[in-house]
């Protein structure tokens, strides 16, 4: 299939791309470069032509989707497109607080113009990437796609959610319509990507001081942060920490080949998980990555981060029965590929 990549550089994106070469698919990546690097994608080509000598360069274009006329070329250069996979967005939880503006135009303006593009050449499938986040306080665990989704609490959460609504109600209103080719919608929400790519040449590049768990304990295990604040010991968890469906990134870059093939048989509006099913608390990776890099992590116990819950895992059965997708990597892969980019690349892409 020919596919259109929004946020292609970026962390998911980059692994993403690879895994879409890989599997034969044509791809041409927007992103404006706001939280990526071009060198990215230039070490994503590099790891796909290892096994296909074929593929001789990945079409990218440096375009904000909120510009309409830029975004438009795109569709006019690239032939037809069978499917957008849609990772473009602000994603910073703690900043879409203090920016709200910025992450309601960026992130929803963004796919508004992304969709209208589409429709207007004629590509109505779209695999997006959601989140965990959708569920709020989760009534319970683990969470199934049935569960009701809650109260965000903040803009960025906001944002999967409203769009999460905006896409499904394109779809439902082609089938009132009795549209013959109404939207298909893939909905996909992600619990906690972690590790990287096993090559070590592409991985995450968090901007500053990371607020991710995986990120701030590579950061302090390679000296650049001397300690991980661990938030929170008193949450009704085994060891008191919070526990999360950690998910190597690998795995979550396949599941979107493996909706692309749901896509071809026009899936409709459909919603998966993709988590592995099994929760770790914060002191387990800590041990984990530990243990798998023999490596000694310092840590200190403080205060909870204000709008953290006390336990968040997924089920993944149901992108195991309808996919044919589930996670392959444990922690101890998450834990050994986080370390093996970080150690690498102890500043990110900026060498
Ligand atoms: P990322 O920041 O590495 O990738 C997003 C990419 O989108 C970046 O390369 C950025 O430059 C680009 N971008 C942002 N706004 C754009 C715009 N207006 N026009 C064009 N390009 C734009 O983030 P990621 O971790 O790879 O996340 C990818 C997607 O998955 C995001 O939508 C994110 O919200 C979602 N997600 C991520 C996580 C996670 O923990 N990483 C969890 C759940 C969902
Ligand atoms: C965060 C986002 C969520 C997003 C998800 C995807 C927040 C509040 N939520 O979730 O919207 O969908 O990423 O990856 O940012 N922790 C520490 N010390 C740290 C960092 C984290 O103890 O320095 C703990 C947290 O309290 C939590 C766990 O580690 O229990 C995981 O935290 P994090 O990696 O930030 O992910 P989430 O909070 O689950």
């Amino acid at each position: 299939m020919n596919i259109l990549v929004t946020g292609g550089a970026g962390y998911i994106g980059s692994h993403t791309v690879v895994e879409l070469l890989l599997a034969g698919h044509g791809v041409v990546v927007v992103d404006n470069l706001s939280n990526a690097s071009e060198e990215s994608l230039r070490r994503v080509l590099e790891i796909v032509r290892k096994d296909r000598p074929d593929v001789k360069e990945i079409p990218f274009y440096n375009v904000d989707l909120r510009d309409r006329a830029g975004l438009e070329k795109v569709f006019d250069r690239s032939g037809a497109f069978d499917c957008c996979i849609h990772f473009a967005g602000l994603k910073a939880v703690g900043e879409s607080v203090l920016k709200p503006w910025e992450y309601y135009d960026n992130n929803i303006n963004g796919t508004l113009t992304l969709l209208d593009v589409m429709r207007k050449h004629g590509c109505k499938s779209i695999i997006f990437s959601s989140s965990a986040t959708v569920y709020g306080d989760p009534a319970v665990i683990p969470i199934t796609e049935e569960c009701p989704k809650g109260q965000c609490t903040n803009p960025y959460g906001w944002t999967k959610s409203m769009l999460e609504q905006i896409m499904s109600d394109l779809h439902t209103a082609d089938v009132k319509n009795n549209d013959a080719h109404p939207w298909n919608v893939v909905l996909l929400r992600y619990f906690n990507p972690i590790g990287a790519h096993p090559s070590g040449r592409i991985g995450e590049d968090p901007n500053g001081i990371p607020n991710n768990l995986m990120p701030y304990i590579t950061q302090v295990a390679v000296g650049k942060l001397k300690q991980l604040n661990v938030f929170g010991n008193d949450y009704d968890t085994p060891d008191g920490t919070g526990v999360r469906d950690y998910i190597h990134v690998v795995d979550l870059a396949r599941g979107h080949v493996k909706a692309l093939a749901a896509v071809e048989k026009n899936c409709g509006l459909a919603v998966y998980n993709l988590g592995t099913g099994r929760g770790y608390s914060v002191l387990e990776v800590v041990h984990a990555f530990e243990k798998a890099n023999d490596l000694k992590v310092p840590y200190e116990i403080k205060p909870r981060r204000p709008g953290d819950i006390a336990t968040c895992y997924s089920s993944p059965e149901k992108a195991k029965r309808e996919l044919g997708w589930e996670a392959e990597y444990g922690i101890e892969e998450m834990c050994r590929d986080s370390w093996n980019w970080q150690k690498n690349n102890p500043n990110g892409y900026k060498e």
